[in-house]
């Protein structure tokens, strides 16, 4: 029996994947066979000489202490495009907060409280709504740094919205190129996307090219009307330098799916956090559980290496 040790709640159409008479799932094992995880940070120490292969229920491998593995020759097993249609939909909810009154709008509704005098509403409604007036992202151009899968569906949903895209990528794969819609305008620089894009949207990996790319030179490129998204990982941008490019109006808003210490204080509305919930629907987290549970059954039995 192939024992496999799990340190999150794993979604349970994955852990069907293991053939109940061949594999045996649990939160302990003295040595396991694999670890099958989604944002647990696991340590070196965690993983036992018996581990074979480590599965992770998501995109990113920055949990897991990947140099470690490699040296010990421990495949580690993502979920490349499993959760990429819920990063998706969260960054086109993200760039409609960026534009639309949405937020403060909806606080001042709920500062109404029990008004009950329909009429009087639809008076103080009319006298207050102008606060809450937004631009259409129609027209507007959408910077992709990073087209993978998630950049790539980013891209098509931006072209529906009727948005002009522009795309950079330093490594972008054929596979990538090929799946990007002919219409993104792909960009030689970072820094020149940065100087076009009204809404620039982060989808990179953390390696140490990308940890603090996005810092103070970047940002007095943009437009001072642009708004900056990374729902990618929180260590691509200096959050110094942004909060420094808001202080100083080089940069309009700043959207994140990371709710950054320094700036969860900040008020006013310049600044739109998001507790890390970008994969976090019933649906990205089957298909990543189904994903990596997949290939380490396929790696385990039958000595197959594969990423998808
Ligand atoms: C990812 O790397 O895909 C996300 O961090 C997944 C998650 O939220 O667990």
């Amino acid at each position: 029996m192939y024992k496999i040790l799990t340190f999150n709640q794993i979604a349970v159409v994955g852990l069907e994947r293991f053939p109940r008479d061949r594999f045996e799932i649990a939160s302990e094992f003295a040595s396991p066979d694999a670890i099958l995880l989604r944002s647990h940070k696991l340590a070196a120490e965690e993983i036992s000489p018996s581990v074979k292969a480590i599965g992770r229920a998501g995109a990113g491998t920055n949990n897991i202490p990947v140099g470690h593995c490699t040296e010990r020759g421990i495949p580690v097993f993502n979920s490349p495009g499993a959760n990429a249609n819920a990063v998706k939909e969260l960054v086109i909810a993200g760039l409609s907060l960026g534009s639309r009154g949405i937020l403060p709008g909806i606080e001042y509704v709920k500062s109404l409280g029990d008004m009950q005098d329909g009429a009087e509403l639809s008076k103080l409604l009319e006298k207050e709504k102008k606060r809450f007036k937004g631009n259409e992202l129609s027209g507007k151009t959408l910077g992709i740094v990073g087209l993978g899968a998630i950049g790539s569906m980013i891209a098509r949903a931006a072209l529906d919205l009727g948005m002009s895209v522009i795309g950079y990528d330093p490594a972008l794969s054929v596979d990538a190129a090929w799946r990007l819609p002919s219409s993104v305008q792909r960009m030689e620089n970072i820094s020149s996307l940065f100087a076009r894009a009204d809404y620039i949207t982060l989808h990179l990996p953390v390696l140490d090219s990308t940890r603090g790319l996005v810092n103070a030179d970047l940002l007095a490129n943009c437009k001072p009307s642009a708004c900056l998204l990374n729902f990618a990982r929180e260590e691509i941008v200096d959050v110094a330098a942004v909060e420094s490019a808001l202080d100083s109006g080089k940069l309009r808003q700043f959207i994140t799916d990371f709710p950054t210490p320094n700036l969860i204080a900040r008020t006013g509305g310049d600044v739109i956090l998001m507790p890390h919930i970008g994969a976090s629907t019933d649906e990205a987290e089957d298909n990543c559980a189904v994903m990596a549970s997949e290939q380490l059954v396929d790696f385990l039995e039958n000595g197959n290496i594969r990423n998808s």
